[in-house]
C-alpha cells in the first residue's frame, strides 16, 4: 500500500469543508497509514470528533491541556514522530496564524513544535482567499517551506462562484502519496550557486546581471526532496532558503570562486545556475564617485572574473557537472558550443530574457547524445525533471564506473 507504516496527523480547521476531510481519513487509513486527527474548537462545529474518531480509530485531541497524554504535552507529543502533518481544511484565520507563528490552541501549537513537512489545503470564501492579507500570509507560508495544496475554483458552498474551495479528498490523498515517492538523489552531495553576483564600482554603485535566483533555488529545493545534502551558495537573490538546504551567501564572482573551492572537496555534483558577472572593475573607488558639470563620466576598466564552473570542471576529479547558460538566441548553436568549451557533460540553456523573474521556464538539455528540448514548465516542475535527469545521468556514470 502508498502509504504503509506512514504516521500522519491531520488538523481540521473551522470550515464546511470539514466534510471532506472525513472522506480524505478514509482514503488516506485505507492506503495503510495511521492518521491521528486533531481539530480546533471551530472544526467541531461543522463535524463531530465522534465522526473522526470512528474514522480514524483513534482518539481525536482538541484542546492543549489533555490528560489523556502522559505528561500533558499534547503539542509536543503528537507533533513526533510524525511524516507529515496536514492541515484540511485550512481556514484563512488558520492559514494567518501560520504564518505568523501564533500559537493559541493545540492544533497551532503542534504546527509550531513540528519537525516534519507541513501540509497545509486552504478551504474558504472566494473573497477571503483573494483577500490581500490572506495572500500575503499564503505567500509566507510558501516561503517557510509550507507546501500549499490548491484551493479549487468551482461553486462554493455559499453560493459564490470562484476559488477557494478546498480540493478534493482524492486531490489531497495524492499529494500526500507524492511527498513520499523515492529519494533519486539520496547519498548525493551537491553544491549549487544561484542568483547574480555584484561587483562594485564605488561603495553606493555596481554592475551585475540579470537573473532572480528562483531555478537555482527551485533546483536545490527539488534536489533536497530527493534526498540529497545540498550545500547552496548565493548571491543576490531575495528568496527564502528551501527546506534541509545549507545556504551561503556571496557578492562578488571572486567572493562565489572562493566559497565554491572551500566547499568542493567530496561533492558528487555541481550545478552551476548562478548569473556570474564575467567582468569585475579593475580600480573600485573606495568613495562614491561624483558627477561635476562639464566633466566626461569616469571611465570604466574591467579584468576578467574566474570561471567557477569551468575551473570546477579542470579539477584533478571533478564531480559531475552541469552548467547553465541564458542566451538571447542562437540557443541550438551557443548552447552545445558552451557545453563544449567549459567540458561539461549536461549544460542546460534557455533563452534568459524570455524568463527572468517569470516562474515558468523552457530549457534544452545538450549532452553528449545531443540536444533534447524540455517542454515548458513552471520552475519548481523543471526542477524535478532536472533533478530526474540528472539523477540518470549520475547513475549512469557510477554502473559504468562499476562496469
Ligand atoms: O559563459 P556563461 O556565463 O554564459 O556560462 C554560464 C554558465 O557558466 C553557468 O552555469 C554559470 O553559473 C557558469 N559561470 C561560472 N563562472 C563565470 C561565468 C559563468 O561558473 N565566471
Amino acid at each position: 500500500m502508498d502509504l504503509s507504516g506512514k504516521q500522519l496527523l491531520l488538523g481540521l480547521t473551522g470550515g464546511i469543508a470539514c466534510y471532506k476531510s472525513a472522506e480524505l481519513t478514509r482514503l488516506l487509513t485505507q492506503a495503510g497509514a495511521t492518521v491521528q486527527i486533531t481539530m480546533t474548537e471551530a472544526a467541531t462545529k461543522f463535524i463531530t470528533p465522534v465522526t473522526m474518531q470512528a474514522l480514524s480509530g483513534r482518539p481525536v485531541y482538541i484542546s492543549q491541556f489533555d490528560a489523556r497524554i502522559d505528561n500533558n504535552m499534547p503539542h509536543i507529543d503528537l507533533s513526533r514522530c510524525k511524516d507529515a502533518i496536514v492541515i484540511a481544511p485550512a481556514s484563512a484565520d488558520f492559514i494567518a496564524k501560520l504564518a505568523t507563528g501564533l500559537c493559541d490552541d493545540l492544533l497551532s501549537m503542534l504546527s509550531v513544535a513540528r519537525d516534519c513537512p507541513l501540509l497545509v489545503v486552504p478551504a474558504m470564501n472566494c473573497q477571503m482567499w483573494q483577500n490581500p492579507a490572506t495572500q500575503r500570509n499564503v505567500a509566507q507560508l510558501r516561503a517557510d517551506d509550507i507546501i500549499v495544496l490548491g484551493p479549487d475554483t468551482g461553486l462554493q458552498a455559499c453560493g459564490e462562484i470562484g476559488n477557494g474551495r478546498m480540493l478534493e479528498p482524492k486531490a489531497v490523498y495524492e499529494a500526500i502519496i507524492a511527498l513520499f515517492q523515492p529519494k533519486k538523489l539520496v547519498g548525493q552531495r551537491i553544491l549549487i550557486t544561484a542568483g547574480a553576483t555584484f561587483e562594485p564600482i564605488d561603495p553606493v554603485r555596481g554592475i551585475t546581471n540579470r537573473s532572480s535566483g528562483k531555478m537555482g533555488f527551485a533546483l536545490a529545493r527539488a534536489a533536497a526532496q530527493a534526498g540529497a545534502r545540498v550545500h547552496l551558495i548565493a548571491g543576490l537573490v531575495g528568496l527564502a532558503t528551501p527546506w534541509s538546504v545549507t545556504r551561503e551567501n556571496v557578492q562578488t564572482a571572486q567572493q562565489m570562486y572562493d566559497a565554491v573551492m572551500a566547499a568542493i572537496a567530496g561533492i558528487d555534483i555541481f550545478i552551476g545556475v548562478a548569473a556570474v558577472t564575467d567582468w569585475r572593475v579593475a580600480q573600485v573607488s573606495d568613495h562614491k564617485l561624483k558627477k561635476a558639470a562639464g566633466q566626461p563620466p569616469p571611465p570604466l576598466h574591467f579584468v576578467e572574473n574566474p570561471d567557477i564552473l569551468a575551473s570546477v570542471a579542470a579539477l584533478p576529479t571533478p564531480p559531475y557537472c552541469v552548467g547553465f547558460a541564458a542566451e538571447s538566441g542562437e540557443l541550438g548553436i551557443n548552447g552545445e558550443a558552451k557545453r563544449r568549451r567549459k567540458n561539461v557533460p549536461l549544460l542546460i540553456g534557455n533563452l534568459g530574457p524570455k524568463t527572468f523573474g517569470k516562474d515558468g521556464n523552457e530549457v534544452i538539455l545538450f549532452d553528449e547524445a545531443g540536444s533534447t528540448p524540455l517542454p515548458r514548465a513552471d520552475k519548481q516542475s523543471l526542477a524535478r525533471t532536472l533533478v530526474d535527469e540528472i539523477a540518470q545521468r549520475v547513475l549512469g556514470n557510477f554502473l559504468y564506473k562499476l562496469g
